[in-house]
This record gives structure tokens, sequence and C-alpha cells, in this order.
């Protein structure tokens, strides 16, 4: 049986930081958020928004536009690693703030939980979703998956210009009309590690930023190597000499903790793969310098940071290496599209990646390129630390969903944030009936209790 992502639809705070503001106000160069990492303006969320009205917000507007009803949905899942609450989940409000708009009860019959694992959870959430339509249990009915997260570090650390909000929801059945999952190929690494982790009742995470840049790719290259297994064993694809996986697959999406990442990370991925083809040599070529070589043979994470004659040749190699012809073309071809969102929203943690995706398909199409049986590939990494890589395929019926798609219209008319209004929101000064914009036809967070018997819970209405 098939399985894959009928629509996707996202929820965006309309409030944001601009790049440039953001970088005069922390005396840094613009030049380096803008084009060092590819931030432009980071998505912060209002006094009266928390991560389960971002993801409920999300379902509702699918819900809506494919005009479904709580008994079309057998499942919902919500993926986040801004939870609030250690044991609800959050699964709990988006199901109470939806059914005050559905009625009460319209999803009693509906199964979830939350799922956790950093950046990736998403995926693990969907590919779960995935099998369970595939094993015949759905009995007709449609999953929903709402990756949901709000990300937000330390005032003046390095991850603060990579911040962002937002929700992506994917709808998934057995008869797709924009992706079908290719079937048993999904591939995972996992590893017990220390790159970006936040710790109980901390609100923000604790970061080696560099350290987690080179582990997000080292997994994602695991789980690389796992899946070009899997397609050869299982058939899925034929490859013939002197190819590479990576030609098999017509877009690429990356994990975008910020939009240059996908860029790294493409490029640690094509760099890895062609290395072992003819076509090196000619790349070596035009390059015009050998590829560097560690010290350290054992190659650790440890070793590869410590080694600063090594880490600057070899950020010399790939400079040059992104610059080639061939790399061009792969990067115009497969990625750049997935990357222009993230450039506009920044950070949304577990939604990252499918923000990128939606990206991709809207300016793809903007393009007039046919994406009809296109295969996409996924690089899914969360930090702690886990990676999977699986793919898709785009279906005949695509046109239909991505022709109306415009991020613009859909993130609504937005609001720039003076610095004095950013720091008040970071440092959570407002309390939601201070909000700064007053939206209609949302759910918002009225109330956080904070009395002994009832601390911690949410008060949520849908703005009429
Ligand atoms: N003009 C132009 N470019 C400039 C510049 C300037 N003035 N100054 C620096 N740059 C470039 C640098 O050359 C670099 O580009 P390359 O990567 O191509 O070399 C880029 O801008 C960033 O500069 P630095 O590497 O010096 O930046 P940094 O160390 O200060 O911070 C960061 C970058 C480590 C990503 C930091 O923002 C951070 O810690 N972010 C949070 C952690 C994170 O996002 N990790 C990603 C992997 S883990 C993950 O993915 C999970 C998740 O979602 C968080």
């Amino acid at each position: 049986m098939a399985a894959g992502i009928d629509d996707i639809a996202i929820y965006i705070p309309r409030l944001y930081i601009d790049a440039a503001d953001f970088a005069d106000n922390r005396g840094l160069d613009p030049v380096k958020l803008q084009k060092g990492l590819g931030v432009s303006q980071m998505a912060i969320v209002d006094s009266n928004q928390d991560p389960a009205c971002l993801a409920a917000n999300a379902c509702l507007r699918i819900m809506q536009k494919n005009k479904l009803s709580p008994d079309d949905i057998g499942r919902l899942y919500v993926s986040t690693e801004s939870a609030f609450d250690e044991s609800k989940a959050m699964n709990s409000y988006v199901i109470g703030m939806l059914e005050q708009v559905y009625g009460q009860g319209a999803f009693e019959h509906c199964g979830g939980v939350e799922t956790k694992f950093a950046c990736v959870s998403g995926s693990y959430a969907l590919y779960d979703n995935a099998n369970w339509i595939r094993a015949d249990e759905a009995d007709g009915k449609a999953a929903l998956v709402v990756v949901s997260d709000i990300a937000k570090y330390d005032m003046g650390s390095s991850g603060e210009m990579t911040q962002g909000a937002g929700a992506v929801v994917m709808l998934l059945n057995d008869d797709p009309r924009l992706l079908a999952f290719d079937p048993k190929v999904t591939s995972t690494s996992i590893k017990d590690e220390y790159d970006f982790y936040r710790p109980f009742g901390k609100e923000t995470p604790i970061v080696h930023g560099q350290y987690s840049n080179l582990l997000y790719m080292i997994q994602v290259r695991k789980a690389l190597e796992a899946y070009k297994r899997k397609v050869v064993s299982s058939g899925l694809i034929k490859m013939e000499a002197g190819e590479t996986i990576l030609d098999h697959m017509d877009y690429i999406n990356m994990h975008l903790p910020y939009s240059n990442m996908g860029k790294k990370a493409l490029a640690y991925l094509v760099r890895h793969e062609w290395r072992q083809l003819p076509r090196w040599k000619n790349i070596l070529k035009e390059i015009g310098m050998d590829e560097p070589i560690p010290k350290d043979p054992r190659g650790t994470i440890e070793s590869v940071l410590g080694d600063e004659e090594f880490m600057a040749k070899d950020h010399e190699f790939t400079k040059l290496f992104t610059k080639t012809q061939a790399y061009q073309e792969v990067y115009e071809s497969k990625l750049s599209s997935s990357l222009i969102a993230s450039t506009m929203i920044g950070n949304l943690y577990t939604a990252s990646l499918y923000l990128g995706f939606r990206s991709s398909l809207e300016f793809e199409y903007q393009k007039g390129i046919d994406l009809e049986g296109k295969r996409v590939g996924f690089g899914s990494y969360g930090s702690g630390s886990s990676a999977m890589v699986f793919s898709g395929v785009v279906q005949p019926a695509y046109k239909e969903m991505v022709k109306d798609m415009n991020l613009e219209a859909e993130i609504g008319d937005r609001k720039r944030l003076t610095w004095d209004e950013y720091e008040e929101l970071h440092e959570n000064k407002l309390s939601p009936e201070e909000s700064m914009v007053h939206s209609k036809k949302e759910f918002v967070l009225v109330h956080v209790n904070t009395e002994k018997e009832s601390r911690g819970e949410r008060r949520y209405i849908f703005n009429e």
C-alpha cells in the first residue's frame, strides 16, 4: 500500500527581527548573517503564542483547506523540541484547541503522541505514521503529523543569529497527491552526543556550535550510506558504474537550522560521494589543490576540529569545490529553492526540513519545471544525535496542491520588531494580553496558571 504526504500547510508567527537590525545591535557585520549564514529575517513568537498554538493553527489551516472533518483523521502526532510539560503531550493541547472549533469530543477517537529527538523527531513521526497506513491499520483515515518549534537561544550567544519559529503540518494518506514515500529504504544513524541539548527547566539550549555542524554532516552521511545499501538491495534504484546515489535524487532537502547549513551539508555529501568516482579527477583539476587530510588518522570530531591547519585548508578546499561548475549545477537544480523560506523565516528546528520541502515545491513550480515523477531525497538531523535519510516521488496530482502555494500570503502581513520589542519578547517580559499582533481566526494563549495546585495549566481561545 502506498503512503505519503497528501498536503502540507504552515503557520508562521507574524513578528520578525530583521538580520540588519540584529547585526547592528549585536555589533556584527550584517553580511555574516545575510551571506555567511543565509539569514535575512527570523520569525519571533508573540507573547500570546507557544508551540502548541502554532501547531493548532497549522492543523486548522490544513483541515479547513481540505474540508476535512475530525472523523477523517485517525492519528495526530506532534513533534517538537520546545515542549513545556514533562508529561502531558502537546497533542492534548492541540486537540483541545481544535475542539473549540469542531466541538468537544470531536477528536476523541484520534490517537497520537508527542515525539522528541531534537530536530529529527518529525521525520520519525512521519515514518511511523506512513507505516501505520502501509500496515492497513488506518481504516480509511488520514494522519496529521505536525512539527512545531520555537528556536530560541541565549541573548548574545552565537546561536542567537539562528533563531526562528513556526509549525508545518503534513496530511498523510494512502493516495497522496503530493509525494509518495519510497518503501523500505528509510535509513537512520544514532549516537549518544552532547552537541546541542536543553536540560530540564532551561528554556534555551546548550550548544557547541561548530561541533554540532560537523556532527550533523557526519551523521547524515552515515544514514546516507545505509540508504544507499537499501536502495540497491531493494532494487528501487539501479546504480550504473560511475554514478552516485545523489545522481538519482532530483531534489535534496536538508535540515536547515540556517539556510547555509543546507549548502554546507550538501557540499559535504556530494564531495564524499564524488571522491570515489572518475569525475573527481576533473574536479580536483578545476579546484587546483589537493584535498587536505587531517593529521590524526583516527579522524574523531574533536581531533578534526582541533587541527587548525587542516580546518583552514579544508575550508579553503570546500569554498573552491562549491564554486566548481559541476557542484553549482547540483546546488542550483537540487537544493537552492528549498532555502528561500528558511532565509525569510529562520530556524524551525523539527519543522525546518519540511518548510524547506514546501519552499522547494513552490519555487521549483514557479520556474515552470514539471515535478511529476521527480525523486526527492531528505536528510534529517537531530542533535543528541540521530539522522534519517529517506525519499519519495512527486505524484501526478501535485499541481493541484502546489499551484496556489504562496509563502508570503501564507505568512501574512509581518511586523518588523524594534530592538527593544525583541528584547522584551525574548526575556518573556510581556503577558499574553500585551501581544503585539491582534490576529483573527487564530488560536492564542490567554493564561498560564501559577497557583500551586494547577501550576502550568494553559488556557487558549480561538479569536473570532
Ligand atoms: N562576511 C561574510 N561571511 C562571514 C562573515 C562576514 N563578515 N563572518 C563570518 N562569515 C561566514 C563564515 O565564513 C561562515 O561561513 P562558512 O560556514 O561557509 O565557513 C559563516 O559566516 C558563519 O560564521 P562562523 O562559523 O564564524 O559563525 P559562528 O561560529 O559565530 O556561529 C553557528 C555559527 C556555530 C552555526 C552558530 O550560529 C550556532 O551555534 N548556531 C546554533 C547551532 C546550530 O545551528 N548548529 C547546526 C547543526 S545542529 C542542528 O542542526 C540542530 C539544530 O537545529 C540547532
